[in-house]
Parts: C-alpha cells; sequence; structure tokens
C-alpha cells in the first residue's frame, strides 16, 4: 500500500502543507526539533487512527488551536482511498472515502503501517505489556478470530477479578471453565506467529549486519510448564490455585502475563545486547513482521522508519539502506544525517520548521 499525498493544517508545529510521496523510499532529512516525528505520527494516525506518542487528541493539535486535520489520499491493491480525519479538543472524527467510520477496529483492517520509533523501542524492551500488544497488532490482522479471543478473554478475566475480590468460589468455577476454553486458541495462535517470525528473523538480521550470528524471538507462554494447553488441564491447574488468585484478588495465570523476549547465539536480550544490537534486533523483527504480513495478506505495509541509524555503525546504516530499498515497501525513512552519505537514496524530502520541500 502507499501513501499518495498528505494535506495538514495545524497538525502539531504544520500549519498548512499538502504534499506528494513517492511510492517507494522517502528520506525525509531534517534538523533537531524540525517536525520528523510529528510527520510520522500524521501517517501513523491514518493508519492506526491513534498516535504512538500519546493518548490525549488535542496534544495533537498546534498549539493554540482547536481544530486539525489529517487528510491522505491512499492506493493499496489499485483501489484508492481517501481518509480524513478531524481532531477537535478531545474528538476524532473520521472519514474513508467520504463515510463515517464508526468501529476503529472495522476500519484498522483496511491499512497497515509498521513502525520503528525510539520511543516504542524503549517500550518494547521495557515493558512485556508492550510487547505483547506488538504481536497482538499483527494477529488482529492476520488472524480474522484472533480478536475476538483476546475481547472474549478480556472480558472473562474483567468479570472474573470482581468475583475473586468477591470471593464467590461457586461462580469463579463457571468464568474459569469460560476462561480454559479460550486460552488454548490464543497460546496457539502466539505459538504460531512466533514460528512464523522464526522462520525469516535470522536470515533478516544477518542481511542488515553481516553478521553470522543467530537471532531468535521466544514466546514464554505463562502456563507453560505449569499446565499443557488443553481446556481440562488449564481448568485443573486454575482449580488448584483457585485460594492463592482469591488471596490476591485478581487472575495470576494466563496469557495476560506471557512474555516475549529475544536472543544472539542463545544469549538472552536485555542482559546481554548492546544498545545497537538491540536497535537493529528489533528493526529485524518489524521487517520480519513486513514478510508475514506481505505473505499472509497478500500486501506490502508501510514502513516507517524514525530516526534509525542513531547508534547503528556505517555499515549497518548501509546494508539497512540497501535492504529497505529492495523490499519494494513505501518507506518514510528519517534521519538527521545528511542522505548525501546514502548512495542508493534518491528521494529526499527536506524538514525545516514545519515545511517540506524536495531536494
Ligand atoms: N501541538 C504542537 N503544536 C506545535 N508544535 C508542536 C506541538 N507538539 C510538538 N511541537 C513541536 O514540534 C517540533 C518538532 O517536533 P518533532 O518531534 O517532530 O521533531 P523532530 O524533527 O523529530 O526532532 P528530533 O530530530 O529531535 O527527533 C518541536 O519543536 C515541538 O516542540
Ligand atoms: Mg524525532
Amino acid at each position: 500500500m502507499v501513501i499518495k499525498s498528505l494535506k495538514l493544517i495545524d497538525f502539531r508545529n504544520y500549519e498548512n502543507i499538502d504534499f506528494t510521496f513517492n511510492p517507494g523510499i522517502n528520506f525525509i532529512y531534517g534538523k533537531n526539533g524540525q517536525g520528523k516525528t510529528n510527520l510520522i505520527e500524521s501517517l501513523y494516525l491514518t493508519t492506526h487512527l491513534k498516535s504512538f506518542r500519546t493518548s490525549k487528541i488535542s496534544d495533537l493539535c498546534a498549539f493554540s488551536k482547536k481544530i486539525s486535520t489529517v487528510q491522505t489520499s491512499l492506493l493499496k491493491q489499485n483501489v484508492h482511498h481517501d481518509v480524513r480525519i478531524t481532531l477537535h479538543e478531545n474528538l476524532k472524527r473520521v472519514l474513508h472515502n467520504q463515510k463515517s467510520v464508526n468501529y476503529t477496529s472495522e476500519y484498522i483492517k483496511n491499512f497497515l503501517s509498521l513502525l520503528f520509533s525510539p520511543d516504542q523501542l524503549v517500550a518494547f524492551k521495557e515493558f512485556p505489556l508492550e510487547r505483547r500488544n506488538f504481536i497482538d497488532r499483527i494477529l488482529f490482522r492476520v488472524d480474522e478470530k484472533y480478536f475476538q479471543r483476546i475481547k472474549e478473554f478480556n472480558r472473562i478475566r474483567k468479570q472474573k477479578n470482581v468475583l475473586l475480590r468477591n470471593r464467590n468460589k461457586k461462580e469463579i468455577s463457571v468464568w474459569n471453565q469460560l476462561i480454559a476454553f479460550v486460552i488454548p486458541e490464543i497460546v496457539n495462535s502466539r505459538e504460531w506467529i512466533v514460528k512464523k517470525i522464526n522462520g525469516v528473523l535470522a536470515e533478516i538480521f544477518c542481511a542488515l549486519t553481516g553478521r553470522n550470528i543467530s537471532l531468535e524471538f521466544y514466546y514464554g507462554s505463562d502456563l507453560k510448564g505449569k499446565t499443557d494447553n488443553s481446556p481440562e488441564s488449564i481448568l485443573r491447574y486454575l482449580a488448584e490455585k483457585l485460594d492463592q488468585e482469591i488471596g490476591n484478588g485478581y487472575c495470576l495465570f494466563g496469557p495476560h502475563k506471557d512474555n516475549f523476549w529475544m536472543t544472539l547465539d542463545g544469549k538472552k536480550d536485555r542482559q546481554t545486547f548492546s544498545q545497537g544490537e538491540y536497535r537493529v534486533a528489533y528493526l529485524s523483527l518489524q521487517l520480519a513482521m513486513n514478510q508475514i504480513i506481505s505473505s499472509e495478506l497478500g500486501f506490502k505495509p508501510i514502513l516507517l522508519l524514525d530516526d534509525i541509524f542513531s547508534e547503528l555503525d556505517d555499515i549497518i546504516c548501509e546494508k539497512t539502506v540497501s535492504y529497505i530499498i529492495q523490499s519494494d515497501n513505501q518507506v518514510f525513512i528519517t534521519s538527521t544525517t545528511i542522505p548525501e552519505r546514502f548512495k542508493e537514496i534518491e528521494n529526499t524530502i527536506c524538514i525545516h520548521a514545519g515545511k517540506l520541500s524536495t531536494v
């Protein structure tokens, strides 16, 4: 898929821009504080209907303005889409091909962008919740039923938490039966995607770094080693742990406690990866997702790569650019580094004080 053009009015530090992008690489160059991340944020908003930096819509409006507009023209599998997002105080109104969008979950099935941003990298490194969200965002797209299962799991867990706090043992057993049927399906989907990721991850990491060491992605299911993945065993396990859960007043076991991590030649990420290694491993993971989406859904997501080059050595930067160019996605790369460094890059956009120009 391709974002053909973008209009921004009073969005962050953009007063009024109307810009046409290249369907391949868009290398966006600018000094600190000029609007590179703001631009990436507006493109992410178009595909995910939320920001990756704030949950407050009003933060997106230019200072001292009340209304902001993000308007895009997109092309996906030869079909044109017009999207207009109006942000007004804390309300967001979305028009997709002139029709009002009422359900975000319906809208986001249409489009997908994969984001690399320094802030998301930190969150991914620090919080298991962020790693689960990362996996879930992709599974929602490639496995139709997965979204329903997670919704169901969260609904049951919420109800069970209330009952645990009220120490209502009899009713909890009923909800345990329901949850024991949903859990195996969530675990199976997560195992499936991790297997898919590992089918391509090591090769991508080698291509980006030139290093012949193996990068692997691991899934640590919370229930692994405690019970097998059948509803009967899970139910038995939860019954055994009932008093412990009542003591704590909330659900202690299940996919909401799952974790994911990476290893390089068998060594675990947080304990051993250098800053640059973590960065390029995370980028490899995003590019693995890109391949999975392309083969499962038949279209190429947009790659939003904000500030990828800092902390990476020259060899990795050059190999990354070569890899991205041959990936055939529409890509937005932002950098404070001068584009002349990368001979393969042809389309350069310069950002200065919220204004874009082609170089
Ligand atoms: N709501 C807003 N209204 C107006 N300006 C804003 C708003 N929010 C942020 N800004 C300003 O936009 C400017 C550009 O921010 P942005 O994060 O896009 O910079 P950047 O080009 O990515 O810089 P860096 O290279 O340091 O990451 C900043 O100076 C910031 O103060
Ligand atoms: Mg930035």
